[in-house]
């Protein structure tokens, strides 16, 4: 027991709330959230997205922390330590889909380092609107693809290595302030563009012959991709988090700083994009490939034609993306190596050693099917015959990237989920779930009584409902 006695923990509750708001608040909030409402036409989807958060992620989120903290253990021990470990399973569950988000994430990570130097060039020699297929190239471009991905791994492989105090939390106690000051400048200048009264109504106007069962399937989906649920890096961060703190009421905070970030990322990008009459009829009749670069395409010419102070609001806004990804990558990378250190006993250097290494070779898969590689931009592991499985699994998506992205956001994330509320619901003790939660102290009966017909019923039913719905082949449009 004496690794157990050294654990290392947050140094206290601000630490914990800046790593898992850290982690919380990344790509998904940025790039994701943005062009996956855009896609699924704003307000219902939103509504749907904000019950998921509240009625699933919320649950599942407490779920994490009091595994973790209860026995200060990752994932897979974690399971052993509570008496089951038969369920270890779920932790090298989550093990394996932190590899694969974390391979395909660090890539897109990287096209932030690329907007960013972009930027800097346009606020010092002046604006030069690119063609077409400019970023069309840079994806094509296997090089600067594989090594950017690289560069974003190996800056979370120097932090990682450092441990918790050290690496995880210095680094994110300086990460966080920085993107919620740039955040807020942000939204102040959006608030001020023509633009600004479209994005609020496009954004919670509901309508709700837009959205389908594909469509509530990603809003949960992404419920837990962007709280980062569902694969154990919360009770990973868990784990590390002091007796004297309320699970719930750090769940609390971090949910509805994610949440609230997350709307703000689409407020000050909608009111952008309306404020150009032109380019919101594009992205109206635009294919996919203009929403998906909404962020890198779309975001960084207008800082410079229709936004005021765009010259230093451009790089700055290509900062926050990088440091907001960072503060997430962290996180998948802490999974990993973790799980090394706990179950393996190995050294923390060993195992950033292996996981970082592990997961590159995958992330130049996912590099190079942006089309550097033809075999690998088309990958489609079940097949690609229209309306088969590829349809179901992955919504018909092609190549490594989109594949990895959707199958871990919208498969295995859920299930990761829907495992672990049955298990907090129906294997483990009751007791033991309450007096982590120090039930009657810091968490009032009332909250008790709802989380747990939350994670008995609701969340388990739902997710199950929805995975259900989809597999009998609901509508795929
Ligand atoms: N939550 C992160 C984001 O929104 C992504 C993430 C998923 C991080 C799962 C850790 C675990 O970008």
């Amino acid at each position: 027991m004496s690794e157990a006695a050294k654990r290392e923990q947050w140094s206290g509750r601000l630490g914990f709330i800046l790593a898992a708001s850290g982690s919380a608040v990344g790509l998904g909030n940025l790039w994701k959230f943005p062009y996956i409402t855009w896609e699924n036409k704003g307000g219902a989807f939103v509504l749907v997205y904000l019950a998921c958060i509240a009625v699933i992620g919320l649950p599942v989120m407490i779920s994490e922390i009091l595994i973790g903290r209860r026995t200060s253990q990752s994932a897979v021990p974690a399971f052993r330590a509570l008496g089951t470990p038969r369920w270890a399973f779920v932790g090298w569950m989550g093990v394996i889909t932190g590899v694969l988000i974390l391979a395909f994430y660090s890539v897109i990570a990287g096209w932030s380092l690329r907007s960013f130097v972009q930027c800097v060039g346009w606020s010092i020699n002046g604006y030069e609107a690119p063609t077409g297929e400019a970023f069309g190239a840079f994806l094509a471009a296997g090089g600067s693809q594989v090594g950017l991905g690289a560069t974003f791994l190996a800056l979370t492989a120097v932090i990682v290595v450092r441990g918790i105090s050290g690496g995880i939390e210095r680094a994110t106690k300086i990460l966080m302030p920085v993107l919620l000051l740039i955040m807020l400048y942000l939204a102040f200048t959006a608030m001020t563009l023509d633009g600004f009264g479209d994005a609020i109504a496009f954004l919670f106007r509901p309508s709700f012959s837009e959205i389908g069962k594909a469509g509530i399937l990603e809003a949960l989906g992404h419920a837990f991709f962007t709280l980062s649920l569902g694969m154990g890096a919360m009770i990973t961060y868990g784990s590390y988090v002091q007796k004297k703190e309320s699970i719930v009421g750090i769940s609390l905070t971090v949910a509805i700083l994610d949440t609230v970030i997350a709307i703000v990322a689409c407020v000050i990008m909608f009111s952008i994009i309306f404020t150009v009459p032109s380019l919101r009829e594009t992205m109206e009749h635009g294919g996919g490939g203009s929403t998906v670069g909404m962020l890198f395409v779309t975001l960084p010419n207008l800082f410079y034609t229709a936004m005021p102070g765009g010259v230093v609001i451009g790089p700055l806004f290509y900062v926050l993306v990088a440091f907001a990804a960072l503060s997430s990558t962290i996180s998948l990378l802490e999974v990993v190596v973790a799980t090394l250190v706990d179950r393996f006993s190995w050294t923390r250097i060993k195992a950033t050693a292996v996981a970082t290494g592990t997961i590159f070779f995958f992330s130049i898969g996912c590099a190079l099917s942006l089309g550097a590689s033809e075999f690998l931009s088309n990958f489609r592991l079940f097949g690609a015959e229209p309306g088969g499985l590829n349809k179901v699994v992955a919504a018909d998506k092609a190549g490594v990237l989109a594949w990895f992205d959707h199958v871990t956001a919208n498969w295995l994330l859920p299930l990761g989920g829907l495992f672990i509320t049955i298990y907090v619901g129906w294997v483990l003790m009751s007791k033991e779930a309450e007096e982590e939660l120090d039930v009657g102290g810091s968490t009032p009966r009332w909250a008790w009584t709802a989380w747990r017909f939350a994670v008995r019923f609701l969340a388990p039913l739902a997710i199950g409902w929805i995975v259900f719905e989809v597999i009998r082949g609901g509508d795929f449009s």
